[in-house]
Formats: C-alpha cells, structure tokens, sequence
C-alpha cells in the first residue's frame, strides 16, 4: 500500500513562506499518458465552488489521460467523489455512498473506486476508510490534485491501496488542464486557502493557507475566457476580500476586481466576501462597473455581537451593517444573500432573537441556513453546549420560515421589471421555458421566441415564487 496520510497539526501551520508559482507547462509521463485509453469515469462533486472548480481540473486531467467522462456510474470503469467536509451530514452522506458503491465492484472487479476533496484531508476520515471501506483504492487531497495522474497509474498497476494527502499546501500550480462544465458561465480562481480560522470552520485545515494568484495569471484567463465566447466569471475565493495580501505587491481585491471589469467580459461575480476587510475602494469598484453584478453574497452567520466573536468572526453587528447599508446606498438595485449558522453552542433564545432582527433589518433576497455541526479539531467543538438539538431544530424551522417569507416578498417586488437573464436552456421542467440568472442572482423561467443559450435577454418580471420569478422575453 502507498501511503501519506495528513496531519491535523501539520494542517493548522501557517509558514510565513512565499508559496513559489509554477508556471511550467503540464505533462504527463509518456508511460502514463493514455492509459485512460476510452476507459470511463465518473466524477461526482460535493460542496462550494472551489470544489466545483477543482471538478474540472480533474477531468481536465483525466480527458488529457484518454479517460471519457460518463454520467452512468455503472458503466464507469473509475468513480471519484469530490467531497465536502464542512458540514456532518454533507460527510455522512458521502460515507454512505462509498458503502454503497461496494455494489459495483461485483460487476465490474477491475473499477476503481476514488475519493478526494476536503474529507480526504481529515485524519479521522481517513482513519475509517482504512479500518471500514477496504474497498475503497485511491484517495488523495486538496493539494495534489496534479498528482492524480501517477497516483492513478499507481492503483491500476499494482491493485494495492493509493493513500497520498498533504496537509501542507504546495505551490500553485498554474497550468493545469480543465475541463470547463458550463458552456457560457466560468469558474476562476483568483486565490486558495483561508486564514481566518473562524472557530467552527474546518475548511482552513482542508484547504491550507491563503495564497494569490498573480494578477496577470488571472487577467489572462478571463481575457482568454471572454474570447472564446464565455459571458460570465466567478471570481473564487473562501474570502476574495483577502485577494493579494499574501503577495505583497501592493494590489489588492479592489484593484483586481478594477481590472477584471476592463477585459470587458459581460458579467462579473465574486465568492466569497468576508464582511470583515470589505474595504470602501470594493463598494466604489462595485458601483461604477456595469459589468460587476449588482449581488453580493455577504455572510452574517449571527446577529448576535457575542457570538460572533465566540465565533472569530472579527465583525460586530454594527460594523456589519455598515457595510450593508454602504453597498446597498451605493450600488443601484442591489441584492444580497447570506449564510447563518443556528444553535452555535450555547446560543441563547435571546441571542438567536437578534439574528432575526438583522434578518428582517436586510431582507435578504436569499439566506442560506446551517445548523452548527462540531468539526473535529475546531476550537469551537471543545466547547460544552447547553442547547438541545430538538431547540436548534425549532430555531432552524422559524429562521427557515422568515427567510422564505422575505425571499418571496423581495421576489414580489421584481414583478413588473425588466431584469436582463444570461440563458442558461430550457427549463428542467418544461421544454418551451428558458431559463437562467438575472443580474441580481434571480433564477428567471421565462417564455420567448428565437431564444438562444447563452444569450442575455430583457425579460418581463410577470410572477413570484420564493426561489424563482417568472416572464415574457420582450424582443
Ligand atoms: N468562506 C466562506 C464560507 C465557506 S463555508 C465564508 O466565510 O463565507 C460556507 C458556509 O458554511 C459558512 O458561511 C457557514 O455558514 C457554514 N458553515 C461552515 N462551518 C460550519 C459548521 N461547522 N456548522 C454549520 N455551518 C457551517
Ligand atoms: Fe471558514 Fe471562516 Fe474561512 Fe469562511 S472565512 S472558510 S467560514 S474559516
Ligand atoms: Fe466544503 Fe471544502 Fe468547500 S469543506 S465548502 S468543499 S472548501
């Protein structure tokens, strides 16, 4: 068995040390390179963007290896799921689903079973899989995704086990391959890891310390983006806000947003911003550049001035809602989404009252809400907890309940405006609907006559549900 499996201390080390850029060109051994040769895989991905993205490089990698991707997972001669550690359930669900992909090696003897993603990082994951899922033959991390080809050709060859996680990070590594899944909508990376350490958070020992991209990297991208037709980039980062401190080249996210608008691609989004270092120069950039959505993903996480500092937040309610109300006074029709977390341990009722508050104070147009799960290793999972889950479980259905109640309401004010929807394709529902995204992150199902994907279209606001809006394309 090949092994090098990750350490929780090694993990939550910050070096002080540049992180080198490699810049050369990816290749892949000569007796390596086609031995995918037709053979197929499956990919299946858990969790945010970054692992979205870190998706496509692995298929990237995996076409540039003569592997086919397919959607059968019976049929796929490699199954990889890219997990997601953030949350218990999300973790459970995938340990369920390794158990139940035993099935597949009684057909097919020669599969290869993967995993990868943020539980890979975690030593306690790692543990059960070599005590409970012998079945399971190559796991590797966050940080040598580059490594997929050999760590492959080493399961294949020698049938054993292929265990490689590094919990240190790496270099960046610019030229991987990628196989982009959205046709006209694009994911970029504009920096990696997360220093902020907020209490509950296991993705700082998942995804190792901050570290930039360069910007010319990341201008090259987007400008090779937009001429191959591409209309909207994702800027990704666990706090985009951090964008260039680590480089020490005197820019920062601001500037780089700046930049970003000038290459003149369509549409510009960004995720995620920590309230903590919103700095004014991002509210002015936002508000100046018609290209930069008007839809800010802003994560409270509480109300509550206690906890969030139990939290590590390094925010107040109040220097929060600063920011709010400057974004909301100065970027025209703005709208904004949020993550909150309830029943932090020991969360009073009173303490959870002034996370409604706030909720009602914004209006979110959509709130994403999270029951606190303990993350091994996290400070916050040291802490004793007085409140029941049958209290947090109530907290979450009332929380749940205003936010919809405010989503459908914010959705009722869009009726009769004309919004502008990047066409993503018909409706899953219904062929002769098109749908796709307004400006403000809305999901539009709209009606139209000579609709083409990828197109953005003035649409007619004719009706609100909660999660969607409803139109007429006026051409
Ligand atoms: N970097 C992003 C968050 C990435 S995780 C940010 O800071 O906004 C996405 C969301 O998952 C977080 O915003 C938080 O609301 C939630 N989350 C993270 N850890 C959690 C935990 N232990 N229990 C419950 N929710 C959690
Ligand atoms: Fe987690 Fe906080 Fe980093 Fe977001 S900023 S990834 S919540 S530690
Ligand atoms: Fe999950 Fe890792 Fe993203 S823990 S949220 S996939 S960074």
């Amino acid at each position: 068995m090949k092994t090098h499996l990750p350490n929780f201390l090694e993990a939550r080390r910050r070096s002080k040390q540049r992180i080198n850029i490699d810049r050369s060109e990816f290749k892949i051994p000569d007796d390596i390179k086609n031995i995918g040769n037709e053979r197929k895989y499956y990919l299946r991905t858990y969790g945010c963007q970054s692992n979205e993205r870190d998706g496509e490089t692995i298929a990237g990698i995996l076409e540039m290896m003569g592997f086919v991707r397919t959607t059968i997972i019976e049929e796929a001669d490699f199954v990889l799921l890219n997990t997601c550690a953030v949350r218990a359930n999300a973790e459970n669900k995938v340990l369920g689903e390794l158990g139940s992909l035993k099935r597949l090696k009684t057909t097919n003897p020669d599969l290869i079973l993967g995993m990868c993603g943020c539980m890979a990082q975690e030593e306690s994951v790692i543990n059960t899989i070599l005590k409970q899922y012998d079945h399971v033959d190559l796991v590797f991390g966050t940080h040598n995704i580059h490594r997929l080809p050999q760590l492959l050709y080493h399961t294949m060859l020698s049938k054993e086990k292929t265990i490689e996680v590094f919990s240190k990070e790496g270099e960046i590594i610019e030229n991987l391959p990628v196989k982009r899944f959205g046709e006209h909508k694009a994911f970029v990376n504009i920096m990696y890891g997360c220093d902020k350490f907020c209490t509950y958070c296991i993705v700082p020992y998942t995804r190792g310390k901050e570290r930039s991209r360069l910007i010319e990297d990341v201008l090259q991208e987007i400008q090779q983006l937009k001429d191959e037709g591409f209309k909207e980039v994702m800027l990704l980062g666990q706090n985009v806000n951090a964008y260039g401190k680590d480089l020490g080249l005197g820019y920062d996210f601001a500037f780089l947003l700046e930049e970003v608008a000038k290459v003149g691609i369509p549409r510009i989004r960004f995720m995620t911003s920590h309230p903590w270092d919103f700095t004014d120069k991002m509210v002015e950039v936002i508000a100046h550049h018609e290209n930069i959505m008007p839809f800010i993903h802003l994560p409270l996480q509480s109300g509550n001035d206690d906890i969030l500092k139990k939290m590590g937040r390094r925010y107040t309610v109040e220097s929060y809602l600063k920011i709010f109300d400057k974004l909301k006074q100065h970027v025209k029709n703005i709208a904004f989404s949020t993550d909150i977390i309830v029943g932090f341990p020991n969360e009073t009722q009173q303490q959870f009252e002034d996370t409604l508050k706030v909720i009602k104070y914004c209006e979110y147009d959509n709130c994403f809400t999270f029951i606190y799960s303990p993350r091994e290793n996290t400070p916050a999972a040291k802490l004793v907890d007085n409140v029941t889950l049958e209290e947090k479980n109530s907290r979450f259905q009332i929380l749940s309940q205003l936010c919809n109640e405010i989503a459908l309401e914010k959705n009722k004010q869009c009726i009769g405006k004309v919004l502008h929807v990047l066409v993503d394709g018909p409706s899953k529902k219904n062929k002769q609907v098109f749908a796709g995204y307004a400006e403000n992150g809305k999901l539009v199902n709209f009606v139209g006559d000579n609709i083409s994907v990828g197109e953005i279209v003035e649409v007619k606001i004719t009706a609100a549900k909660t999660w969607s809006l409803y139109g007429e394309a006026i051409k």
